[in-house]
């Protein structure tokens, strides 16, 4: 299980200024490379916490960045959800084999357009499955869940646009600090840090040790 990491060294000229254009660079080398194995390189993990601190964590999936922010898609009402209303802090994780990106910042929703144009992209079962899943919540059994899927493709027979659920929708993770991490032999990996200035449009980056 013990694997060389093998990664070109990252210089500190090659760091690109803006994290979102460093993470523009890594994020398509790892949509190359996912052409040939089943990962999606959008999966990510999602920390979240309640009020009092108790950390928990899931994968989703990006589905849009830029430099406002990391955008999922979600069910409000969810454990995640709920947590995000708690307490906005968050933090993504991305692994891409000898790489990770992590990030940390304040979780917000984003408006409802972004939402609708997302939700009405989607194909028509998944957007029967949102309105479907009481997400988070326990179910007598897997019947339950079919049984609550009959109900929404009824209630939605012959209606070719169907709207998007009020408790379904997207959050967008607004960085403050942005870290790329990759793999070098020898354990001594490259850990470039970009933290957001105060009040910032700048960000400040830094080298931490491995
Ligand atoms: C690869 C992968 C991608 C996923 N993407 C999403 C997603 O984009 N949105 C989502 O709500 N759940 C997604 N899930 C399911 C979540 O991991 C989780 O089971 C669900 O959101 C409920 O989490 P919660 O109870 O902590 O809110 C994904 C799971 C996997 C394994």
């Amino acid at each position: 299980m013990r694997i060389t990491y093998n990664q070109h060294t990252l210089l500190d000229t090659q760091i690109l200024p803006s994290p979102f254009s460093q993470f523009e660079s890594w994020f398509n080398d790892a949509k190359r490379d996912a052409l040939t194995t089943s990962v999606e390189p959008n999966a990510m993990n999602l920390a979240t916490s309640t009020r009092d601190g108790r950390p928990s964590s899931r994968m989703v999936l990006l589905k849009d960045y830029d430099e406002d922010g990391f955008v999922f898609f979600t069910n409000y009402e969810s454990r995640k959800g709920r947590e995000l209303s708690e307490n906005p802090w968050a933090a993504l994780n991305f692994w891409w084999g000898q790489r990770s990106v992590r990030v940390e910042g304040r979780a917000e929703k984003v408006d409802a357009a972004e939402s609708d144009e997302y939700y009405n992209s989607r194909p028509r079962g998944s957007r029967i499955g949102a309105w479907t899943s009481p997400q988070s919540c326990a179910l007598q059994g897997r019947e339950e869940l079919e049984s609550l899927e009959r109900e929404v493709e009824k209630r939605f027979e012959g209606v070719e646009e169907i709207p998007r659920p009020p408790f379904w929708g997207g959050f967008r993770v607004v960085p403050e600090r942005i870290e790329f991490w990759q793999g070098r032999p020898s354990r001594l990996h490259d850990r470039i840090e970009f933290r957001r200035t105060e009040g910032g449009k700048r960000w400040k980056m830094a080298r931490l040790a491995p």
